[in-house]
């Protein structure tokens, strides 16, 4: 779809549809509603002092040949209360809106922001962009019988150069996140640890980052027993993908974001039940998010170095995979006990974030759909968020705020590593059913020594169990966003 900006009047631009955003209670005879009413014979006062439509959040009306207006359809969009809308308001309405009028064959809409300013309409192109991602890749027969293909962004209040460079900054955004949720939508049998390499390699190509991949070899040379030791089961080999962001004017911090690339997660030798299995192949959401965070910092350009690290295995039960009980030796020379071959994220991750250590990171965020425990605490509304440095763990938050990600803090106090601690080894991989992903993000902190870290447990809401106005089903690629967000801050 293309997005572009126009500085003239709501009512002199000519499209199938015109957007606009309503408040509950709204004054309907003046201002632009008051406008709009005169310009439609009414017909807005009207379905308003009907209580027909009052502009309750998510209401919509819509009407045919709105009068003067160049428009040929109007739809009004509840926006709720007034104080309750935020920039997120405009982000799910302008999404609830594109997909709505894609359904009824649109083309061409305006859409005008019931709020002001650039980042309003960076959140107005993001949420309609993200909003007509759909997972019909593999269906053979096409199944959208129609296309958006052009939005106009209103703005006749006089900052178009401002909103031009929001829309190229909201399209790079939703277009990385999109790319993520493409990638996570793969099934496994397509999308394998090398061929998340290698599309990988294409992001670094096309946008001019630089491309490490690690291999088996090489990973042994580097001791990473703990990644290798999940590998094993699986006879697809496993990679350690690096891209890497040099801002042309560096500030002192490079950030490393680390994410978690299981391709499929069968559980291993502590095999899962059947039930739901197939939804493994999500469990890569954090390495596939990682990858779109430097498809956009490389477009972006942040005054940041930025270091994205994948550690890419599948888990599979093989006739090599390692068994509870085992010993693994980790990079960072710690051994630790695997109790339990299901908690495989958190090994492949210590390897990674001690790489990411001795690769000069002087700021660690990971991302991973680490535990089920996540959703039982915070649903699939918040991600948790855990760390080691409080200020960066409130940056993470920040950021997440600005971006329109929900993130909650869970704690790491001392007391929780009792529960990782093993008979025979430095450490375990699980610790109990008390806590589970505040044990999880202890067992990671115990890599990351004293850089600063956070870790962002996704599980409960990289995946969207059901079409929502806004949102197709699948994946949501959460963070995306937050993390843009979060390194621009950093520089
Ligand atoms: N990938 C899973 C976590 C997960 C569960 C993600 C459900 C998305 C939806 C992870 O590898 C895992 O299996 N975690 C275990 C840990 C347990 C064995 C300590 C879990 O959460 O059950
Ligand atoms: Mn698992
Ligand atoms: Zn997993």
């Amino acid at each position: 779809m293309q997005v572009k900006t126009d500085g003239r009047k709501f009512y002199e631009i000519e499209c199938d549809a015109l957007v606009v955003g309503v408040y509950e209670g709204d004054a309907v005879h003046s201002g632009v509603l008051g406008e709009i009413d005169r310009r439609s014979g009414g017909v807005v006062s009207s379905l308003v002092e009907t209580g027909e439509f009052i502009g309750k959040s998510g209401e919509t009306a819509w009407i045919h040949s709105p009068g003067d207006l160049r428009a040929r359809r109007l739809l009004l969009a509840g926006a709720g209360k007034q104080a309750d809308f935020t920039q997120d308001s405009v982000r799910r309405m302008a999404g609830a809106a594109a997909r709505l009028l894609r359904g009824k064959k649109v083309r061409s809409f305006a859409f005008m922001s019931p709020i002001a300013g650039g980042d309003s309409a960076q959140a107005a192109v993001e949420g309609a962009l993200l909003a007509l991602f759909e997972p019909d890749k593999y269906h053979t027969n096409d199944r959208t019988e129609s296309r958006l293909e052009e939005m106009t962004l209103v703005a006749d209040s006089g900052d178009i150069e401002n909103v031009e460079r929001a829309i190229s900054r909201g399209r790079i955004i939703a277009e990385s996140a999109n790319f993520a949720r493409d990638i996570i939508n793969e099934p496994s049998n397509i999308l394998t640890p090398s061929e998340l390499a290698r599309r990988a390699g294409e992001i670094a190509e096309q946008y001019g980052l630089a491309l490490d991949v690690l291999d088996e070899a090489r990973m042994k040379d580097l001791g990473m027993g703990s990644l290798l030791g999940v590998a094993q089961g699986s006879n697809e080999p496993p990679r350690l993908i690096v891209l890497r962001y040099t801002a042309p004017i560096a500030s002192g911090e490079t950030v490393a974001i680390v994410g978690k690339g299981v391709t499929f997660d069968t559980g291993g030798i502590s095999i899962k039940p059947a039930e739901g299995m197939e939804k493994m192949k999500y469990d890569m959401a954090g390495g596939a998010t990682t990858l779109a965070a430097l498809r956009a910092v490389a477009q972006l350009r942040p005054s940041v170095n930025v270091i994205g690290i994948v550690p890419a295995v599948e888990n599979m039960p093989g006739g090599r995979a390692q068994r509870p009980g085992d010993v693994v030796r980790s990079m960072a020379g710690k051994t630790i006990e695997v109790i339990n071959t299901d908690a495989e994220g958190r090994l492949i991750l210590a390897d990674a974030l001690t790489y990411a250590r001795q690769q000069g990171a002087t700021r660690i965020v990971d991302l991973a759909t680490l535990t089920g425990a996540v959703s039982i605490a915070l649903g699939d509304v918040y991600v948790a968020v855990m760390g080691n440095d409080q200020a960066w763990v409130d940056a993470v938050i920040a950021a997440g705020r600005r971006a329109g990600e929900k993130i909650w803090q869970l704690p790491l106090d001392r007391e929780y590593r009792e529960q990782i601690k093993s008979e025979i080894a430095d450490i375990k991989n699980v610790g109990g059913r008390k806590a589970g992903t505040i044990t999880a993000g202890y067992f990671l902190r115990e890599f990351v020594e004293d850089t600063p870290w956070a870790h962002l447990d996704i599980a409960g809401t990289a995946w969207n169990d059901s079409t929502k106005p806004h949102l197709s089903v699948g994946p949501t690629a959460v963070c995306v966003r937050t993390l843009v967000q979060l390194v621009e801050g950093a520089g």
